[in-house]
């Protein structure tokens, strides 16, 4: 099956009971047996429930993995794939990253002796002498949120299984519609599902995908036993989500194109971040292993005074100022007082994050709309 194809159908057969053409929900947590241990493949709804398996077997499939988990949300999901280490076990991750992971890594794991390791991934060598006796894990999240930086998984991936490592990859904000990190070596893919996967900001959870047995079962051992599962409602909204997922990103990247290039030439906008752009450091990456560039956009405003963004991320009309990104309305937010305020501005800005540093999440809305809705706002500074 081809993508499309796989998004709509995989995972998913009329239901043999009823004939029922979509995935039923079923909103049950226990399972009938005949005799003490006879029962049709479910027993209890933590460990499987079909509405859940059927979207974990769809992501596998547009993963080109063989194993799906669903957890109750993105971080639930790191939560269980941190918890394949012990004590004493390090990880080398990218030090731009989603806040929330940084977050969960410093403050939950570290206090349990896992040590983590944050650098720039584009330093291999910084990476390699890192690597030492104890180190067990490599994760990389590309593109990365907000600077939109890349991330090369095929070069990653080698340093990873020379040095025995699992190496993971955030693919939340690529899709498996832009970027399969499986085939160019990862061992576990992750997702929000809540951001494009579900598609509509209308439901929080997220995923690990792998393709090697021995990993999946360990995966399912930490699912079942911490038991941070989704229901069947979401898991629901979540595989009827995906069955526009390659309609939607097809037009949030026609989208972010043309509104990537109205703001670099814009008098007043200052640096647009977005790896379809030639000048981007990692647009020969991005163009390897992304077949294209997606709909996150950063930009900063000339002359970085705080109240111009402000003004601006408080006066758009069809882009909502709100957290979260991926539905299919557009987004803006302000990365400084909001997913980034906890980090001091020196440090922040060290990594681009400036006073004016706006991020856009690109929805499938008329693009005529979009850029009127910017040119208007813009027109206020
Ligand atoms: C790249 C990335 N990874 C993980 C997460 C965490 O996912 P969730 O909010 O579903 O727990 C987010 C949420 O914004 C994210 O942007």
């Amino acid at each position: 099956m081809k993508f499309g194809t796989k998004a709509i159908h995989a995972g998913q057969e009329a239901d043999p009971s009823t004939g029922a053409v979509m995935t039923p929900i079923f909103q049950t947590s226990t399972y009938k047996q005949s005799i003490p241990g006879d029962f049709k493949g479910y027993e209890y709804s933590r460990t499987g429930n079909p509405t859940r398996n059927a979207l974990e077997q769809n992501l596998a499939a547009l993963e080109n993995g063989k194993f799906g988990l669903c957890f109750g949300s993105g971080l639930a999901a790191i939560d269980a794939i941190i918890k394949l280490l012990k004590p004493g076990d390090e990880v080398i991750s990218t030090n731009d990253l989603y806040g929330g992971t940084y977050r969960i890594f410093n403050s939950i794991f570290e206090p349990y002796g896992i040590k983590f390791h944050f650098v720039g991934m584009d330093d291999t060598k910084k990476i390699e002498s890192l690597v030492n006796e104890n180190t067990k894990m490599l994760w990389a999240e590309t593109p990365t949120n907000p600077m939109l930086n890349i991330i090369d998984i095929e070069k990653l991936s080698k340093i990873s299984s020379e040095n025995n490592l699992i190496f993971v990859v955030d693919n939340t904000f690529a899709t498996p519609y832009l970027q399969r990190p499986l085939d160019l070596g990862a061992d576990i893919v992750m997702h929000s599902l809540t951001k494009y996967m579900g598609g509509h900001s209308d439901v929080v959870m997220g995923a690990a995908i792998c393709k090697d047995e021995k990993l999946a079962e360990r995966l399912f051992h930490v699912q079942n036993s911490c038991g941070a599962v989704p229901g069947p409602q979401d898991s629901f909204l979540v595989l009827r989500g995906i069955k526009t997922l390659h309609l939607r990103m097809q037009r949030h990247c026609e989208n972010g194109k043309v509104i990537a290039n109205f703001l670099k030439d814009h008098p007043k906008v200052g640096d647009v971040y977005w790896p379809g752009f030639e000048t981007h450091p990692n647009h020969e990456i991005a163009k390897k292993q992304m077949d294209d560039f997606g709909g996150m956009i950063s930009f900063n405003l000339k002359g970085n005074k705080l109240e111009d963004a402000i003004k601006l991320v408080s006066n758009t009309h069809f882009f909502t100022l709100a957290e979260s990104l991926g539905g299919v309305e557009s987004l803006i937010g302000h990365p400084a007082s909001m997913t980034h305020a906890a980090i001091p501005k020196g440090e922040r800005e060290k990594t681009g994050v400036v006073d004016t540093l706006i991020r856009l999440s690109v929805g499938v809305e008329d693009i005529d709309d979009l850029l009127n809705d910017l040119e208007n706002t813009l027109d206020l500074l």
